[in-house]
């Protein structure tokens, strides 16, 4: 069997890891993929957006099957392109997709289901947005609509924050198309986390949940970054919490999309907030989380590709997922990131890092015998344990065995200091 993964970075090694320990032995493409997928699969050089360079070399390599990463692959049509040229694809059409390539839209399916998410208003012309800011104040929360990534989402303590937000997006259009249109919300409160749930379009399975870090230092300060690292499953994830939000928030939009004729098939992932008023849908992304996959899918004991042919086949009712132990990821960035970073420092102790916990690759390259740093967040380090104390102590075991020029990470992943946990 002979399997195509789009994307190239940490979720894409893990998807490609996960699908590498099947007992079906099936043949790996990772288009473009990076030097961690290299040693596990065919690295085609393909760019994930590039839907008919896709499609042509999922032709010429046999490919039987193709999983989707990236949002802006499943926003530029590939899963359509593929069905369309018979050839079976893991993730939404672009109509469904649509949940994450626009904010207006998801949260229109929302308020017309009642699934709990922040009161907002939609707007096309800045003069309306701005008007609207400074009627009700800060703080409050400006998106563009569009896929910006990942940087489309401002949250703004004060009133001119939010109208600097509105101009970059929707005057100087720093986002293009994307900024045309914002959504301006309400500011929630609460611990945050990420719930995936597999589906058909019909049935879909039960949620599995991680946490990630987004700030760039210790302590939650520091600019915004993709994710500096996270834990699953989360101390305070209960059954309970578990049936809430499948019912409240993930099971209405699902019927919403089927109703619409617009089913959502792949996997759905519902980024929360649990607040004093219980849990909110910040919003829908139409894919595996980066880096929530290399947290959960360490944890999945199930088959993939059995997973990933239930939900193309529609039978996910008969689908019984197993997640077992606990895992703790911790990311290393290069120095200066998320701002300007060098690329091309050599790296060592990737194998002796292995020994003690997984090494995910998101930016890296070959350059002759060595692998090279180059990109922003460079690798995941992923300990698994029977809790996530003894996940985050092979995390960072594994981490420390690992150098290069300048490397920063968090440390106080999963230590759950300060937090509510
Ligand atoms: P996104 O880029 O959509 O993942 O959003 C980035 C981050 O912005 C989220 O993870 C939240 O931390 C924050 N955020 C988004 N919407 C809200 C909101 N309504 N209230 C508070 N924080 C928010
Ligand atoms: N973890 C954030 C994302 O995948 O969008």
């Amino acid at each position: 069997m002979n399997i195509l993964v789009i994307g190239g970075g940490g979720r894409e090694h893990a998807i490609a890891w996960k699908l590498s320990r099947s007992g079906r032995n099936p043949r790996l493409f990772v288009a473009p993929g990076n030097a961690g997928t290299a040693a596990i699969a065919t690295n085609l050089p393909v760019k994930a957006d590039d839907v008919d360079g896709l499609a042509m070399a999922a032709r010429d390599h046999h490919v039987d099957l193709a999983i989707v990463g990236p949002d802006g692959a499943l926003a530029a049509g590939v899963v359509d392109r593929f069905r369309d040229a018979g050839l079976p694809a893991f993730g939404p059409l672009r109509a469904a997709a649509r949940l994450e390539w626009s904010k207006s839209f998801a949260k229109q399916v929302m308020a017309e289901v009642g699934v709990p998410t922040a009161a907002f208003r939609v707007f096309d012309d800045a003069a309306s947005a701005r008007a609207y800011v400074r009627e009700h104040g800060a703080p409050t929360v400006v998106k563009a609509d569009g896929l910006a990534l990942g940087k489309g989402v401002v949250v703004a303590r004060t009133v001119e924050e939010a109208l600097a937000a509105v101009d970059d997006m929707m005057v100087r259009r720093v986002f293009g198309a994307a900024g045309d249109r914002v959504v301006i919300e309400e500011a929630l409160s609460g611990q945050e986390v990420s719930v995936f749930c597999f589906t058909d379009g019909q049935s879909s399975s039960p949620l599995v949940a991680a946490c990630d870090y987004k700030r760039v230092f210790d302590g939650d300060r520091g600019p915004n970054t993709g994710g500096m690292g996270g834990y699953s499953p989360p101390p305070f994830w209960s059954a309970e919490l578990e049936r809430k939000v499948q019912e409240r928030c993930i099971r209405p939009v699902l019927a919403a999309l089927a109703k619409a004729g617009t089913p959502y098939t792949g996997v759905l992932y519902g980024g929360l907030m649990l607040t004093a008023d219980g849990p909110r849908v910040i919003e829908f992304n139409a894919r595996f989380g980066d880096p929530e996959s290399q947290l959960i899918l360490p944890r999945l004991e199930n088959d993939l590709i059995d997973v990933v042919e239930a939900v193309v086949a529609g039978k996910v009712s008969s689908l019984r997922l197993r997640w077992s132990k606990a895992t703790v990821g911790v990311v290393i960035a290069s120095g200066g990131y998320p701002g300007d970073y060098p690329t091309g420092l050599p790296i060592a102790g990737l194998d002796h890092a292995a020994e003690v916990a997984t090494v995910f690759h998101a930016g890296t390259a070959r350059k002759g015998d060595a692998i090279v740093t180059a990109g922003g967040r460079v690798l995941i380090v992923v300990g698994q344990g029977e809790d996530l104390a003894e996940a985050r102590a092979l995390a960072y075991e594994g981490a420390a065995r690992i150098s290069f020029a300048n490397a920063h990470y968090r440390r106080d992943i999963a230590s759950f200091a300060g937090e509510r946990a």
